[in-house]
């Protein structure tokens, strides 16, 4: 698929039988959005709920580079933060898709990070019993891994994504051009995730993101859009296999047991990615310690999460806390911890059960190395 640059446009299909959509991939794609919706959904009233902040900083290019699509298009702005995903932003969209007088032959477009798309994503799987939903990420955490797989949620109270539902998209539209105005810290936050699937990879694919760790801070596009590509593909892979999490699609919260608990001892202070890093750093040192992780690989694999230089509000918290957190975790069983665990490149193990010392242990050394880091 050519875009308007003449370059070509990446394709990567998430295979899920009438429910299978494309993510297609390219810098300055957005133009495209018109084409590539295809005729049943041109003419469609179409609602985009747009991240504050990418509306600030690309209002004027995203009203240009969707005016194919003239008067059916309304823009709702949503206030950037993770306090949105709450009822209350939730029922001011249902309100106005209602005002508007939005039916079920409508569209929702979720532009923005993963904030946006996960409200997004929920308003549009459950208004009118569920409407069509296109995804266009504009965070590197949401380009690689929140906008695919059809997740969506809003937090109750304190908790996190405590409701929410599975809604495919239609499309998953990467407009790389998004991502060269994101700040360092956001960069630092989807890496999280990309050096997770490093880790569920090969040795390869391990290196090249090792080596150009600066180059994604820097935004090097041709770098970024291989990051997004790999990852995207191992993420599509992973859901075509298990859409609802019953078995493989575990895989996926490789570092995340811990991250979760991070994030709920910080009071969502800390970014989700940034958590998933020191997750994983924690998961390096359980798996060496309980023995499935050999010590020469210990080393060489804690080289990577360890550059992308965690923050000093990892070495403060609490073990006990965080121990208590991870048995309530919602994907915990009667109480016991499960564990998504490295025993080598491309090779990973679910459902691993781990000692509460070996556990602390794992805690310990993660602080240590973060204060170091
Ligand atoms: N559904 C899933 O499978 C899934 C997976 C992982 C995370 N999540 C959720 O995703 C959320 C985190 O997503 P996120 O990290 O994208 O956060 P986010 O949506 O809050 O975006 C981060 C910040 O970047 C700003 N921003 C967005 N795009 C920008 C751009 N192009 N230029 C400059 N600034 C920009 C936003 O305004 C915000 O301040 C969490 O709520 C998490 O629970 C969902």
């Amino acid at each position: 698929l050519p875009n308007n640059n003449g370059n070509t446009l990446k394709k990567i299909k998430v295979n899920l039988e009438q429910k299978s959509y494309p993510i297609l991939i390219g810098e300055g794609s957005l133009s495209r959005l018109y084409e590539l919706i295809g005729r049943q959904n041109q003419n469609k009233k179409i609602l985009a709920v747009i991240d504050g902040n990418v509306e600030r900083i690309h209002g004027k290019l995203i009203t240009k580079a969707l005016k194919k699509f003239k008067n059916n298009i309304d823009y709702y702005i949503l206030k950037p933060g993770e306090r949105s995903k709450s009822f209350k932003e939730l029922n001011k969209i249902y309100s106005y898709l209602i005002d508007k007088k939005f039916g079920r032959d409508s569209l929702l477009i979720a532009l923005g990070g993963g904030v946006t798309g996960d409200l997004a994503g929920y308003a549009a799987s459950t208004f009118m019993r569920g409407i069509p939903l296109i995804h266009i990420p504009t965070t590197l955490l949401a380009a690689v891994d929140s906008s695919i797989g059809g997740k969506t949620g809003i937090n109750f109270e304190s908790k996190k994504n405590m409701i929410g539902t599975f809604c495919q998209p239609e499309l998953v539209l990467i407009d790389t051009a998004f991502l060269q105005t994101l700040p360092k810290a956001e960069i630092k936050s989807g890496l999280g995730e990309v050096i997770k699937y490093a880790y569920m990879s090969d040795r390869k694919y391990y290196a090249f993101v090792e080596k150009n760790l600066e180059k994604i801070f820097q935004k090097d596009l041709r770098i970024t859009e291989e990051i997004i590509i790999k990852s995207a593909s191992i993420k599509a892979g992973v859901v075509a296999h298990d859409e609802k999490e019953s078995g493989l699609r575990k895989i996926l919260n490789l570092g995340h047991t811990f991250a979760h608990a991070f994030e709920s001892e910080l009071n969502f202070k800390i970014k989700h990615g940034e958590a998933v890093t020191a997750g994983i750093i924690a998961s390096l040192y359980l798996a060496n310690k309980i023995g499935i992780l050999s010590l020469k690989n210990l080393n060489e694999f804690l080289r990577l999460p360890l550059k992308a230089n965690l923050s000093d509000k990892f070495f403060m918290l609490n073990k006990q806390n965080i121990f208590e957190l991870m048995q309530s975790d919602k994907k915990a069983r009667s109480g016991k911890t499960k564990f998504v665990l490295v025993s080598n490149i491309g090779k990973i193990l679910l459902d691993v059960e781990a000692e509460r010392k070996e556990i602390f242990f794992a805690l310990e050394m993660m602080q240590r190395a973060a204060a170091k880091s």
